[in-house]
């Protein structure tokens, strides 16, 4: 248990402070209805208070961490798990045996499971699926005929995870079934973590009904699709079979509820956050079209005007830096929750047990505190030589420590190939509907972003 602040350099023990209030609470709502209103601006000013804040939201306090040094702080020591209520509503809707949502040593034996299919010597096998969905989406799309970027992008994202992950030929019919339950899930799942309604959800409005059935149906699937391989008597080298192989600490299979909770919870964060950097990266291409022919012109060289493959993928650095920096300033994941398992510190501050913190990986990655011209879309700042300038812990998108997203390397060499595959063939444009303001949801992501793929 850590009662006070240490020096790591001094080794000094410096005593203890609260966190200072963070100003602008007002009687009963506290924070709560700023946050509510512009959960952005809101967490991006927040380090204008201090580098720990409380907040109140209504009769609850809240810890915000809003430096860079605090958030790594966070994210590495054992004194804090995953929890609150937002995964506690998750919890409920996706089960509780997901390793998103299981902490301790369950954490650790479901990490050590799905982690072989993820690690970067894993990725090169799932090349070829990449390359057919990339060029997919393109040979879809027509020239001047609009692409509507949200059900496109769900759709390239869950078909390439539940194709590469879950392996088999059937997983062409079903990932467009996956896809149309996800969306619909997701709609719900924000909805009811921001307006907690509770009993409101069980009346019978077609908003409710459309949730229930698509939350039922994903659960269906999942458990056709571990049937189905169970019967196939298959065991392709892939992540259901590990799932299926898995076996606890006393050495005994897996249950199947835990199965089914692991797909599900790979499948959903797997799906939502690639679908919706998959949207900023064509938002990106549309309205600013000269580093949409820097891209073009990075894939030609490096291509010499062939199909770009996943073999090219590391050669192309630019576009690398183009998938960073959206990732910088469109984290998919802004907001991230923890609860204090003891009474701990961060910095010079006093964290009480059982205390929820809250960190923003968006707010973070935009301070000018940490970034020059911190607005501006510049895929440069990723360059070897100026990438140092940056701050430890002030560029995160996937977390860092035992939660970081195992997914890091699958989601670069999939994101990248996409951006690669569709800027070598199409510029886009913005049709007149498009709304491309930023929808706060589970993620971040466009309104309704509408583009016109057009030929170079
Ligand atoms: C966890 C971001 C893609 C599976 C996380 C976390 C972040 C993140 C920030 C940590 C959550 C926390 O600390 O509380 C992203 C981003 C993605 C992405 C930005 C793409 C742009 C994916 C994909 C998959 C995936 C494609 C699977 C196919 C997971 C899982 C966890 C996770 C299973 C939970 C890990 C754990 O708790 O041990 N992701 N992710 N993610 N992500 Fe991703």
């Amino acid at each position: 248990m850590t009662v006070d602040a240490i020096d790591p350099e001094t080794r000094e023990v410096a005593e203890l402070k609260d966190p200072p209030l963070a100003g602008g609470a007002v009687p009963v709502l506290g924070h709560g209805l700023k946050l509510a209103r512009d959960p952005l601006a809101f967490m991006s000013q927040l380090r204008d208070h201090g580098e720990v804040v409380r907040l109140k939201l209504g009769p609850k306090t809240v810890y915000a961490v809003t430096a860079p040094a605090l958030t790594g702080a966070l994210a590495l020591s054992p004194d804090y798990k995953i929890d609150g209520p937002v995964w506690e509503s998750l919890e409920g809707l996706l089960g509780k045996q997901g390793v998103a949502t299981a902490n301790g040593p369950l954490h650790r034996r479901q990490r050590r499971t799905i982690q072989p299919a993820f690690r970067l010597a894993a990725i090169p096998a799932y090349g070829p699926i990449m390359e057919e969905e990339a060029h997919a989406l393109t040979e879809r799309w027509r020239p001047g005929v609009p692409v509507d970027a949200t059900s496109e992008s769900f759709r390239v994202a869950v078909r390439v995870a539940a194709r590469c992950l879950l392996r088999g030929q059937y997983m062409d019919e079903r990932a467009e079934r996956l896809s149309t339950d996800l969306g619909a899930v997701f709609r719900g799942m924000y909805r009811r973590m921001v307006l907690p309604l509770g009993p409101l959800y069980r009346l019978p409005f077609p908003s409710n009904r459309e949730f229930n059935r698509a939350l039922a149906d994903l659960h269906l699937l999942v458990d056709e699709i571990i049937t189905e391989r169970r019967a196939s008597g298959q065991k392709p080298d892939d992540l259901l079979t590990a799932l299926l192989e898995a076996k606890d600490d006393n050495g005994d299979p897996i249950s199947e509820q835990e199965i089914h909770d692991q797909v599900v919870a790979i499948l959903t964060p797997g799906s939502e956050t690639i679908a919706s950097t998959i949207m900023w990266l064509l938002q990106i291409l549309a309205d600013h079209p000269g580093h949409a022919e820097k891209v073009r012109a990075e894939v030609e060289s490096v291509t010499g005007g062939a199909p770009v493959g996943f073999e090219h993928v590391r050669k192309l650095s630019h576009t690398n830096n183009v998938v960073v920096e959206a990732l910088r300033l469109r984290p998919a994941v802004w907001i991230l929750t923890r609860r204090a398992l003891t009474d701990t510190a961060l910095g010079a501050y006093r964290i009480p047990a059982g205390a929820d913190i809250i960190y923003s990986p968006y707010a973070i990655q935009r301070d000018a505190r940490s970034y020059a011209r911190h607005l501006d879309f510049d895929p440069d700042r990723w360059l070897p030589e100026r990438a140092e300038e940056v701050p430890k812990y002030a560029m995160a998108p996937f977390s860092i420590g035992n939660r970081k997203c195992p997914s890091d390397h699958f989601s670069m060499a999939q994101l990248s190939l996409i951006v690669a595959a569709i800027s070598a063939k199409y510029r886009f444009r913005q049709v007149e509907d498009s709304d491309a303001s930023t929808r706060v949801g589970i993620t971040l992501r466009p309104h309704r972003l509408l583009v016109e793929p057009l030929e170079w």
